[in-house]
């Protein structure tokens, strides 16, 4: 072993730097992650899942969900969008200055409803041009900020996820592969009822689905004296033999709790969008 030692350093860069690179490096960047306040609000963000949920995240686990689902939005950029909230004392002239600034108001007589939106899809010099402008006129207007890229386009997510929306998360299950939808804010998307019925028979609340259906998380039982009050609600083709019905698991219970509390809405530091 006439190169040993050159053979030992060569293994020890290369782990060493894998190890800084995978391990050292983001626990540097992220390690120190915590809670932070919503913008322009008092409450802090993000406050822990309740429990049912948290336990929910190891069905979601234990059942692969992970391998077809994302949880993860991204975004390419932001866009501002003008709102006015007030015309104040003189909206003539307030509407003719929407109009040289391109605003559509035709059709539009006063008192408008308001706030409202007049434009958008403004970067910020535009956003502040014109806001400086209908200000003069004696209106009032708000810049609201906007989330833009092909995640937020296919309704996902109001902004991208950021290293807070998974401070209580053991383990984080970003995915890697979009055979269904990203869920990072399923929760905003539908109520838990909806989540049960699309985990027991995905073709009856979304026609056409490729999801595989997850029928041992349920129980199929005959009806005792009185239905259960959590038997599901299902489209008759779906349903199960007269004087049977179908029951959630508590697995499937907790299951649907975690993809109601997935929820990526509030505006934060790092990613702000209008609330
Ligand atoms: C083989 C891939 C696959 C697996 C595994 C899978 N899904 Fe899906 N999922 C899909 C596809 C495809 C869709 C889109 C069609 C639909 O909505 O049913 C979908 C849709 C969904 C939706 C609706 C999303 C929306 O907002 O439209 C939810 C919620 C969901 N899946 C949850 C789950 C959970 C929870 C699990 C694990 C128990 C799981 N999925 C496992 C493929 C999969």
């Amino acid at each position: 072993m006439k190169n040993g030692a050159l053979i030992f350093l060569a293994v020890f860069v290369a782990l060493g730097g894998s190890w800084c690179g995978f391990v050292l490096a983001p626990e540097l960047q992220l390690g120190g992650a915590k809670q932070t306040t919503i913008l322009n609000s008092s409450d802090v963000y993000p406050v822990g899942r309740p429990g049912e949920a948290t336990q929910g995240s190891s069905v979601y686990r234990a059942n692969g969900c992970a391998v077809c689902h994302t949880e993860q939005v991204r975004q390419t950029g932001i866009t501002c969008e003008v709102v006015l909230t007030d015309a104040g004392k003189t909206p003539a002239a307030v509407t003719k200055v929407c109009v040289d600034i391109g605003v559509n108001m035709t059709d539009r007589t006063w008192p408008l409803p308001l706030p409202k939106t007049i434009l958008t899809g403004l970067t910020k010099e535009e956003a502040d041009a014109a806001s400086g402008k209908i200000t003069t006129a004696g209106g009032k207007v708000e810049i609201h900020i906007a989330a833009t890229g092909p995640d937020i386009a296919r309704g996902w997510g109001m902004r991208q996820s950021v290293a807070e929306d998974y401070l209580y998360d053991q383990p984080v299950q970003l995915g890697s592969l979009r055979a269904g939808p990203d869920l990072a804010n399923a929760g905003a998307r539908a109520d838990a009822n909806w989540q049960l019925l699309h985990l027991y028979a995905p073709k009856s609340v979304m026609k056409g689905s490729t999801m595989p259906p997850f029928r041992y998380l349920f129980e199929v039982r005959k009806i005792g004296r009185e239905p259960s009050p959590d038997a599901l609600k299902l489209p008759p083709e779906f349903a199960p033999h007269a004087g049977y019905e179908v029951v959630p698991t508590p697995e499937a219970m907790e299951l649907a709790a975690y993809l109601s509390s997935l929820r990526a809405t509030a505006p934060l530091y790092s990613a702000p969008i209008a609330p």
